[in-house]
């Protein structure tokens, strides 16, 4: 499980305990990109307190985004032997209870299995009306620039098998942003593995903001749109070819 952090001090302990709580033997990678606030102290602390060895901590310098975040954690990940990776945000956001709900999905074949909030099932608590529309309208976008079918491809709750992030190139993965979601999720769907979502409950964060910026939607907006037209034109070309 790799958690990115940024300024998530008093957070970290709390979502750590309730995973541990709900699945004991699961291990934690942080991937904190320097907070000033000290979460990458606290995370420490958790470290260094857990006898059973299950929390470790990468400290990044600087911050550089969700995306940088998460594949130096994939790397980590992939370097061990690790056979499921999960991502899941600090903010208590996604819930460690349901965490069951996605590995169970890949214990039944599915290569990438997303949390949902927009499948029947899923839902989401306290957003406030504008952030919930900016997220169903990231999705139908995405949908249709894309013309692929998920619901909810701009979800930070997923669970990876280890072959799909073997596969990608990480390397060339450059979405700063929450778009590094949409990227990754497209980039498995086109090498052909097995997606499948399943519903959760989404509550909006108690404690601490949200990093979300008009940067981060501008990356996204510009992003999907250029992977939808690269298809396009791709299958275009395609068709001439033959
Ligand atoms: N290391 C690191 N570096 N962590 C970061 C950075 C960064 O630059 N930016 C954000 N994070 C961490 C936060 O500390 C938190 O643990 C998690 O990423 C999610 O950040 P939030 O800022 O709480 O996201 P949100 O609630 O607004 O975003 C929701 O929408 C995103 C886009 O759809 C969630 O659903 C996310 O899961 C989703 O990716
Ligand atoms: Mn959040």
């Amino acid at each position: 499980m790799i958690i990115p952090t940024y300024d998530e001090r008093e957070n970290l302990g709390l979502i750590v305990g309730r995973l541990h709580a709900a699945l004991p033997t699961t291990h934690v990678l942080v991937v904190d990109d320097g907070s000033p606030d000290g979460t990458g102290d606290v995370a420490d602390a958790l470290a260094s307190n857990d006898d059973a060895g299950r929390i470790h901590v990468m400290h990044r310098t600087e911050k550089n985004g969700l995306g940088a975040a998460y594949i130096a954690g994939f790397r980590w990940g992939l370097e061990r032997d690790y056979t499921v990776l999960v991502e899941m945000d600090a903010d208590g956001s996604h819930a460690p209870e349901q965490l069951h709900r996605l590995l169970d999905q890949v214990d039944a074949g599915a290569d990438l299995v997303l949390g949902s909030r927009y499948v029947p099932g899923g839902t989401v608590v306290n957003w406030p009306k504008h952030r919930e529309w900016l997220s169903r309208g990231g999705n139908i976008y995405s949908r249709v620039a894309l013309g692929v079918k998920v619901k909810d491809i701009t979800g930070g709750y997923r669970a990876y098998r280890r072959e799909v992030l073997e596969k990608l190139d990480l390397a060339a993965v450059e979405s700063h942003g929450y778009c590094f979601q949409v990227d990754l999720a497209w980039r498995a769907l086109q090498e052909g593995f097995t997606l499948r979502e399943v519903p959760i409950t989404f509550t909006e964060r108690e404690i601490g903001e949200s990093k979300m910026s008009g940067g981060i939607v501008r990356e996204a907006l510009l992003k999907v749109t250029q992977w939808g037209l690269r298809n396009r034109i791709a299958k275009i070309k395609g068709v001439a070819a033959r």
